[in-house]
């Protein structure tokens, strides 16, 4: 069997193939209200129609002041939840896995979407003030940013209970996968990282303190998934800036070990996000692989039960590629992002490329289209 191929079973899930579509926003809530639209069903769920054995939803936002702009998908309220039900069924119905991935943006929060220019969006425009770690706002260059508070730690609990509670929502509504998204320069990154978080309390400070909320959320989120179901945490493997205090791979390495602890399944390995600085000098091919690679190698279970599985993200376009990367067993599963804007249908052509046609379902309205 071609190793992309090849199901993926974590806790009693069973994930039918390799390929995962990366969580991507798509600032698509038309009313500002974090509710699901047709176009969020039409993008999930023909992704799932193209063969990708786990379809992630974008950062779907636990609380409204954690989206990072006003269009953004929310899971804070029942209605939410709701309109995500009909997405989650149609997956599940074309015999994949949804997921959805729980997240707050922190300081990042409050910007117009990408399309408006992505620039800070004040109290007067719509905005709304944004909390972090320890108060300093993200460091626009030429605007002002959104007034942003240090969370307290009455604060930080119930950013821990929103997270539980979007998560039960999310399993309401019919998700298998619950992914936190503590990556890119979001709140949980900005707790993880010592470029953002100067605190001194029990969340700041050493690597313990640090990693403190990380941890917290996940346990809160594990706590009221079901045991059969798989976790996810997405985080940026590095802030890449060598020459300043920062989060490394080690300390990757480090917190992987601790999330298999509280109970997560995969670790999706991205990285940056943490600085205007923070980004790769290179983003080509496979630009993140080497982190999954060394994390996969080097974590370890410390119950001793189970190995953590792996996610690979960043510049996956091919399906050669895709299926090099579980086959050579640096990956568990091969997260592709941007090229499933481009091709929906990536898993099929990819079984159509690799000989494996009888390997992957695909819609029996479509087989003839692919050859099968
Ligand atoms: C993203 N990315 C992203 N990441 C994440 O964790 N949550 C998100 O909601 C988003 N949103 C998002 C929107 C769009 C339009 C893009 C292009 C990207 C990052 C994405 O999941 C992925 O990690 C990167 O795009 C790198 O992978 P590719 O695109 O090289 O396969």
């Amino acid at each position: 069997m071609t190793a992309l191929f090849s199901p993926l079973s974590l806790r009693e899930t069973t994930i039918p193939n390799r390929v995962m579509v990366s969580p991507m926003c798509q600032y698509s809530c038309d009313s500002r209200d974090g509710v699901a639209t047709d176009w969020h069903h039409t993008h999930l769920t023909s992704r799932a129609v193209g063969g990708a054995g786990l379809v992630m939803t974008e950062a779907t936002a636990v609380e409204g002041r954690g989206r990072i702009s006003p269009e953004d998908l929310g899971i804070w309220n029942d209605a939410q939840a709701t309109a995500l039900e009909r997405t989650t069924e149609f997956i599940r119905d074309q015999g994949s896995v949804p997921g959805i991935q729980l997240a707050h943006a922190g300081r990042k929060a409050s910007t117009s979407r990408p399309w408006d220019g992505h620039d800070p969006l004040g109290i007067d425009e719509g905005g709304w003030e944004v909390v972090g770690p320890s108060g300093e706002p993200w460091p626009y260059e030429d605007a002002e940013a959104p007034p942003t508070q240090r969370l307290t730690q009455d604060g930080i609990e119930g950013v821990i209970d929103s997270f539980r509670d979007a998560a039960e929502r999310a399993l309401d509504a019919g998700f298998e996968v619950a992914e936190v998204h503590a990556a890119h320069g979001y709140l949980l990154h900005e707790f993880l990282s010592p470029v953002t978080n100067h605190r001194e309390d029990d969340y700041g400070g050493d690597f313990e303190g640090r990693t403190r909320l990380t941890r917290e959320v996940t346990a809160a989120v594990r706590e009221v998934w079901p045991d059969d179901k798989p976790v996810f945490v997405r985080i940026s493997a590095t802030d890449w800036l060598p020459d300043r205090d920062s989060w490394t791979v080690a300390d990757s390495v480090r917190l992987t070990d601790q999330l298999a602890e509280v109970g997560a399944d995969l670790i999706d390995v991205s990285g940056g996000g943490i600085s205007p600085e923070s980004w790769p000098e290179d983003t080509g091919p496979n630009y993140q692989l080497p982190y999954a690679e060394r994390i996969r190698r080097e974590a370890s279970n410390p119950s001793g039960e189970a190995d953590i599985a792996v996610g690979a993200v960043g510049g996956i376009t091919t399906p050669e590629q895709a299926d090099a990367i579980v086959a050579n067993g640096r990956a568990d599963m091969a997260i592709v992002g941007r090229e499933h804007l481009r091709d929906p249908y990536f898993a099929m052509h990819a079984a159509e490329q690799l000989d494996a046609t009888d390997e992957i379902a695909g819609p029996p309205q479509y087989r003839r289209g692919f050859g099968f």
